[in-house]
């Protein structure tokens, strides 16, 4: 474990600390980040330098000996668990680098995409989603968390349906990417508690058509990640947005990433929101109707709740509906 204590505030201090603590990182060490400032901007530039844990630098002894040691021993070395844990810390530094880097305006980073691509999907192969979302709740920052969740919930997904390796790796990389035009959303509107306003909403709105433009403009990306982006909040009957299209127009894999999403979005734990249960948020799937495509809501059931959806319907394997695949 390293314990971090740096001004966050300097370029230079971020930048040494950036190169000092990559490859510690890669290799599976927690990180731990004492913050004198614990503002938006302070935790935003520890996350991209790859905490696992923020705490204010004033935190009583006890309570800092207790957190590390749930850091710590949470998981026993060798066990199912542990593997997961190795996949996570491999996918949440390579989305670190990733968000550090829209953040920044710079292009991103196709190795760091790379890196969790392949790690969300080895730990998919463990079939263990429930070990993936213990260690999303444990990432402090909203926008982290989003994207590991959305990207793990996708790579279960697609390894349940039986996609190829190569479709595997299209479904997690769009899932990864899919909200990254709010890398250029203003910090008061993204972490705003409580509802938006009009104006506000009109402008994270913008997101998707953001996020399309910053991919088409670094180019190197699929057409079906392209539309991933820019249509993750399309609905089947047309009324999602930017563009009101309907389910002609969207592709399998963009019908996935809007379930993911969807259902990430209510069970995604936040301070001033009480996490809203499994079943409840798949409830709310299956109340969305014709919006949804609900041959893969009910397979997306079994990922989600196994065996407990087992009575929802007659169709337990989308793929008999039609060949479903990524591309
Ligand atoms: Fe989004
Ligand atoms: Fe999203």
């Amino acid at each position: 474990m390293f314990v971090v204590d740096l001004d966050l505030t300097n370029r230079d201090t971020i930048a040494a600390a950036r190169f000092a603590l990559a490859p510690h990182r890669r290799s599976g060490a927690p990180c731990l980040f004492l913050l004198r400032d614990m503002s938006p901007r302070a935790q935003i530039q520890a996350n991209a330098l790859g905490a696992k844990l923020l705490l204010p630098v004033d935190t009583p002894h006890p309570v800092l000996l207790d957190r590390v040691g749930m850091l710590l021993g949470r998981i026993d070395p060798g066990s199912p668990a542990a593997a997961v844990q190795q996949r996570f810390i491999a996918a949440s530094a390579g989305t670190a680098d990733l968000l550090d880097a829209a953040g920044a305006g710079r292009a991103l980073p196709v190795a760091a995409i790379g890196q969790s691509i392949e790690a969300l999907n080895r730990a998919a192969d463990g079939g263990n989603l429930g070990a993936w979302l213990d260690l999303v709740w444990q990432h402090d920052d909203a926008t982290y968390q989003h994207c590991l969740l959305v990207s793990g919930l996708a790579a279960a997904f697609a390894q349940r349906l039986g996609f190829s390796e190569a479709d595997r790796a299209q479904v997690a990389g769009a899932a990864l990417l899919h909200d990254i035009g709010k890398a250029r959303v203003p910090l008061d509107i993204l972490r705003k508690e409580g509802p938006l306003d009009p104006g506000q909403q009109a402008v994270m709105r913008r997101h998707p058509e953001i996020g399309y433009e910053l991919l088409v403009a670094q180019g190197g990306f699929t057409p079906l990640t392209l539309a991933a982006v820019l249509s993750h909040h399309e609905l089947l009957d047309g009324s999602g947005y930017p563009h009101g299209i309907g389910g002609d127009q969207l592709p399998d894999l963009v019908r996935m990433i809007t379930i993911c999403d969807i259902y990430g979005a209510l069970i995604e734990r936040r301070p001033y929101k009480p996490a809203m249960a499994p079943e409840d948020a798949f409830g709310i799937l299956v109340g969305m109707g014709d919006k949804l495509d609900m041959d893969l809501v009910r397979a997306f059931g079994e990922v989600v709740l196994g065996a407990a959806t087992a009575g929802l319907g007659t169709l337990s394997d989308p793929r008999a509906r039609k060949p479903v695949r990524a591309a």
